[in-house]
């Protein structure tokens, strides 16, 4: 990236998870790819009473042990030069005063700087209010923008109070926020996919779709993450954010370009033509042993799956159910999309029977194995018989040698670039909660919502999210298109 002036990364919370599993790594990969400004500088701000030397040390063991692949020692060197350390306190003034004399001297004049609030959401707006206060925003120098991790609110109402918390100080350009589904490169892919072949924009509707199914299962449980969790929930963890997000690049009509604005706009058109949801197009659960983890309260409520029928009231997807699910301690990690296209509209094949014939699939793997599977019927040879086959393109085969980047890693240089396609606007968040809030509090507090069911440890999830389907007479669908059970 040819940039004369000195970008800065400052990353507060340096000392936490995230900057070592993941924006350490991303930033080290970039570096070695050669990709990161020519002049930049890492400034990690934490309360430890650490100096330079303690927090490089402290995130070359932090790379080796949480992405090994990532390391290499020659190019860690120089790398780690760049890094430096503020000491402060996310809630003091004085401290973000000190670390501005600290950036001024870095920069020698002017600089660009990136402020990453990777810390627990209660910070978000004690540093932007200091980083205001601090005079840290004024983009005369060169540009400053940040970068928000999620989670984005805890509903509706607690996001707008952080959208106008955040927007008094930084203008909505400025600000990244950050959902790391959409830096997987598969999901990114969907839009080329649809938007980049002829052949299956023409049938991407209601005429030829039956329905549209977005899995994201996980074989880990809560694990220690059990006092978030408790407080969040599947929805807020991962329905308001990446469900929504991937169902968004699946649905939305085509922007006019790939500019950030354009794509977003189509995002929020279709979160506002999404039905609000009934109740008993719902389901959640538990897995069972979740109550006996540590930190879990005495009769917990929080579901640890859910699954949700919803509908689009739009031109393209009237009538067209869409199925999304997503929990923890299930049988798998793996998040695919399907598209289950119509019956032919008159079978000619008299040996073949309704039953025997499964209609066209569209599968687009996210993870693992990512690629995407069309499953076709084909004559069995010497029979006059069908049988489902699948014309399959695997990242593994087709780009041998390109090794899928981390989600981080594009999105970090995104923002770098000043290119906001693949973040979150404020009113997409708004949208994707004004949806999600009433699912939530209806199951909270609604009696005639649909009780907590439960699931074995290493299942598909309940009977329940199964019956949803089998009401219309579908099932639960995945990468090879065989029905689940
Ligand atoms: C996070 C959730 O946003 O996404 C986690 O907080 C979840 O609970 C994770 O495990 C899943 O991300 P990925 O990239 O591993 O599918």
């Amino acid at each position: 990236m040819s940039e004369t002036k000195p970008t800065t990364f400052i990353i507060f919370g340096a000392s936490g998870d995230l900057t070592a599993r993941k924006l350490i790594p991303a930033l080290f990969n970039s570096y070695c790819k050669q990709r990161l400004p020519e002049n930049f500088n890492i400034v990690g701000f934490a309360r430890r009473p650490w100096d330079d030397a303690e927090l490089r040390q402290v995130l070359k063991e932090g790379i080796q042990e949480l992405a090994p692949d990532t390391y290499n020692e020659e190019q860690w060197a120089p790398f780690a030069q760049k890094i430096s350390y503020a000491k402060g306190d996310l809630t003091t003034l004085e401290d973000f005063e000190n670390l501005k004399d600290h950036l001024e001297k870095i920069e020698n004049g002017s600089g660009n700087r990136l402020y990453y609030l990777a810390v627990a959401p209660r910070f978000f707006v004690p540093i932007v209010e200091n980083l205001g206060a601090a005079d840290m925003v004024d983009q005369n120098g060169g540009w400053r923008r940040v970068v928000v991790e999620k989670p984005f609110g805890h509903d509706l109402a607690s996001a707008q109070a952080l959208n106008k918390a955040i927007q008094a100080v930084f203008e909505e350009d400025q600000i990244y926020r950050i959902d790391h589904y959409l830096g997987k490169e598969t999901a990114q892919n969907i839009l080329y996919f649809r938007f980049a072949n002829t052949i299956f924009e023409p049938v991407w509707n209601r005429n030829y779709v039956d329905n549209v199914q977005i899995t994201v299962t996980e074989s880990v449980d809560v694990g220690h993450r059990a006092g978030y969790y408790e407080e969040a929930g599947v929805v807020r963890d991962m329905f308001q954010n990446h469900l929504m997000q991937l169902l968004s690049l699946v649905a939305m009509e085509p922007p006019a370009s790939f500019e950030a604005n354009a794509v977003r706009n189509e995002k929020a058109k279709l979160f506002h033509a999404i039905r609000p949801l009934p109740l008993d197009q719902t389901v959640r659960a538990q897995y069972e042993g979740y109550l006996q983890t540590e930190e879990v309260a005495h009769g917990s409520q929080t579901p640890t799956y859910a699954a949700m029928e919803l509908f689009i009231d739009n031109w393209r997807w009237q009538g067209v159910p869409f199925y999304l699910r997503s929990g923890k301690a299930l049988t798998s990690k793996n998040t695919e999309i399907i598209v289950e296209f119509k019956q032919p509209p008159h079978l000619m094949f008299d040996d073949i029977k309704d039953e025997d014939f499964s209609a066209n699939s569209l599968s687009m793997c996210i993870q693992p194995d990512e690629g995407i599977h069309l499953k076709l019927e084909a004559k069995i040879p010497d029979s006059h018989k069908t049988q489902p086959v699948e014309m399959e393109f695997h990242y593994r085969s087709s780009f041998k040698g390109n090794h899928l980047p981390d989600a981080y890693e594009r999105l970090l240089l995104d923002a770098v670039r000043g290119d906001a396609s693949l973040f979150t606007r404020a009113d997409g968040i708004e949208a994707a909660w004004r949806l999600m809030d009433p699912v939530i509090y209806g199951w909270e507090n609604d009696p005639y919502g649909p009780p907590m069911a439960s699931y074995k440890h290493g299942s598909w999830g309940p009977e329940e999210a199964h019956a949803l389907l089998n009401r219309s007479g579908r099932v639960w669908r995945h990468a090879c298109s065989h029905p689940e059970e």
